[in-house]
């Protein structure tokens, strides 16, 4: 898809990776509105970008917060054609076991049902116009799972499990789907992610972390190319090839002796 002069719409882009994907497609001529639950971080990232981004108060988790960013988007620049679904939280490191209940829903509201809500509202037009595209952010840990982050894995390990099952169901449609699966990118959450460091700690994880404008980049050019993974921190690979290798290396001999079932291919 040529990205001049459309309209994109991208959640949590108050900040972080989101303003980085605004950043990028700003830099490609697109009419660009920010959304964010807060208004202050969203205002704040258009006027530093300026071309006329608008920025819009939103919640992800609720289906009316939806339809009003919808209705506001439409009728300022028109249909959106690129769907950033971005807005995301973390968790405190701990064991699962330490995560309450409110705290494990809180997390797959936001990340997860906070995607599928976007879905439900853009998905249906964009397969109408028989043109689109879907970005979700899911996380390299939504490939590679870590001890005292298991909530948040699951959360991202979900995002990519959907976005995987929405491309094959809106092909046929023209529109496309990517996963953004990140490694430590500068934002108010991985810099807020270890409280109690000493300064030094703290600056020497952060001079690691990459600028978000660079993933905005990674972004546009999986949006131009109709691209599924967009990994823009390859460092993990040794880490993913072994996870996937132990699922390869345990299909062995099926459980039952002997059995030729598998899935069945359904037209
Ligand atoms: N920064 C990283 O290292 C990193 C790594 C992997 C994945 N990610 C993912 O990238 C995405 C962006 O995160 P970020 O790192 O830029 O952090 P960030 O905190 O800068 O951005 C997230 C934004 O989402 C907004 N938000 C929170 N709840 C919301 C809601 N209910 N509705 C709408 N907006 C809401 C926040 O106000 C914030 O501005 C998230 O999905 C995150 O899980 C980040």
């Amino acid at each position: 898809m040529d990205l001049a002069g459309r309209t994109a719409l991208i959640t949590g882009g108050g900040g972080g990776i989101g303003a980085g994907i605004a950043e990028a497609f700003v830099d490609k001529g697109m009419k660009v509105v920010i959304t964010d639950i807060n208004l202050d971080y969203a205002c704040a990232e258009a006027e530093r970008l300026g071309h006329g981004v608008l920025a819009l108060q939103h919640d992800v988790t609720s289906l009316d917060s939806w339809a009003e960013v919808k209705r506001a988007a439409l009728d300022a620049f028109g249909p959106v054609e690129v769907l950033c679904n971005n807005a995301g939280v973390a968790q405190a490191f701990k064991p699962l076991d330490q995560v309450a209940p409110d705290e494990f829903d809180r997390l797959m509201a936001i990340n997860v049902r906070g995607v599928y809500n976007g879905v439900i509202t853009f998905a249906p037009d964009m397969r109408e116009r028989g043109h689109g595209h879907i970005v979700n952010t899911s996380s390299m840990n939504g490939l590679l799972a870590h001890g005292t982050f298991a909530a948040y894995s699951a959360s991202k390990f979900a995002v990519a499990g959907l976005s995987e099952a929405l491309r094959v169901e809106l092909a046929p449609f023209g529109v496309g789907v990517s996963i953004l699966y990140p490694g430590l990118t500068r934002s108010r959450m991985s810099e807020g992610q270890q409280p109690g460091l000493d300064a030094k700690t703290a600056e020497a994880i952060r001079s690691r972390m990459m600028q978000p404008v660079w993933l905005g980049r990674a972004v546009a050019r999986a949006v131009e190319t109709d691209q599924l993974h967009i990994i823009t921190h390859p460092g993990h690979k040794a880490q993913v090839e072994a996870r996937f290798q132990g699922i390869l290396d345990a299909h062995g001999a099926p459980a039952e002796p002997g059995f030729v079932g598998g899935s069945i291919k359904i037209d």
